[in-house]
């Protein structure tokens, strides 16, 4: 009986397949769909009808071959329905949709984005985490609990945005308030980067502008020290502008950070290509460093205590380093894009370089 009905269907499979190659429009196509599919006239439903008389050894095979024969079908006439329907939609002209599509030009990161991007992979591998804090900060955590309180002259050098209607908000002046927001609601050990925008009222130049990228950077822990800081600014330069570059530690001053260090690397355009011990020597026409050989790239510190003591920290127990640092300049020195307005013009023939 099994041997009969695998007769008939591939009898049935010739005079499909015959069918199917005779097609000439669409609903010629719709038609054969009904006469194999529809459920109780049509030929597969006519095997599945028969499938009751089988033995019970016999059934599996017998539901086996049909599943297969309706399955050809199936993906024949879904191929079929693929290729007319592309066919009608061209008004008649023959199309394969098997082709690969044209290609379309793909967008990418802005490098701004991109190099935020890397910055923050780069820490993570060093085990620290990611925290993102808001725009619109408290005065209180943008200046006071950083040890800036009001009338201090270090508020003047940060002018920024105040929200009219909000006497305690303004739009962060940089990224260390979140120092403040994460020391707040975590213990000791701390360990995180915080990328974002921050605000100033600059007029834009070539090197400002009212809106700007930084990351910030805050590790605390006990017995935290500044060569801690310097060997983990050390990395960072390395892997990301050149792993020859050297570091220099200037004095600083940051009411939130003593002691305070400006932090330069050694031009990687010029001095590197000179021996290690020497860095700091820069040709007189490298256009990166015009000669100085060298490029401040950030400003850091160990976290002062007071800003510990006003986070809820002993700072007896606890210390820990900061820093922090502008994604735009850290773009220019790397691309060597002479001027910061360009980043945000968005102009392709410039972004486009990047890839
Ligand atoms: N917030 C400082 C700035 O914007 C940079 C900084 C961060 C300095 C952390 C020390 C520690 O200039």
């Amino acid at each position: 009986m099994i041997d009969e009905l695998k007769k008939e269907i591939e009898g049935a499979r010739q005079s499909f397949v015959h069918e199917l190659e005779s097609i000439q429009s669409p609903e010629q196509l719709a038609a054969l769909k009904e006469r194999c599919l529809s459920r109780k006239k049509g030929v597969v439903g006519q095997f599945l009808a028969r499938l009751k008389g089988f033995l019970p050894a016999e059934k599996p095979l017998a539901g086996q071959a049909i599943n297969q024969f309706k399955e050809f079908i199936e993906t024949a006439l879904s191929e079929a329905e693929l290729a007319h329907g592309a066919t009608a939609a061209t008004g008649g002209e023959w199309l394969d949709p098997s082709l690969p599509a044209s290609e379309l030009p793909l967008g990418r990161l802005h490098l701004i984005a991109d190099i935020q991007r890397q910055i923050e992979e780069l820490f993570q591998n060093l085990g620290y985490e990611i925290a993102y804090g808001p725009e619109v900060e408290l005065e209180d955590y943008n200046f006071t609990k950083l040890n800036i309180p009001e009338h201090h002259p270090a508020r003047d050098e940060q002018d920024t945005f105040f929200l009219e209607g909000f006497d305690d908000l303004v739009l962060r002046t940089h990224t260390s308030p979140m120092q403040v927001r994460y020391m707040l609601e975590h213990k000791p050990p701390l360990k995180i980067i915080s990328p974002g925008k921050a605000f100033r009222k600059d007029d834009p130049d070539a090197t400002h502008s009212p809106c700007f990228h930084q990351v910030e950077g805050l590790l605390v822990d006990r017995g935290i020290h500044f060569s801690h800081l310097k060997g983990t600014l050390e990395a960072f330069c390395r892997s990301f502008f050149d792993p020859g570059v050297s570091l220099r530690f200037r004095p600083g001053y940051f009411p939130f950070t003593e002691p305070s260090a400006e932090v330069d690397i050694s031009c990687f355009m010029c001095s590197s290509q000179r021996a290690a011990s020497t860095p700091g020597r820069g040709k007189p026409d490298c256009r990166v460093c015009k000669g100085s050989g060298w490029l401040e790239i950030l400003g850091s510190g160990m976290v002062h205590p007071q800003v510990l003591r006003n986070c809820g920290i002993d700072p007896e127990v606890y210390s820990g380093f900061a820093f922090g640092m502008g994604i735009e300049r850290v773009a220019m020195i790397k691309f060597g894009v002479p001027d910061l307005r360009l980043l945000y013009e968005n102009d392709l023939r410039l972004l486009g370089q990047f890839g």
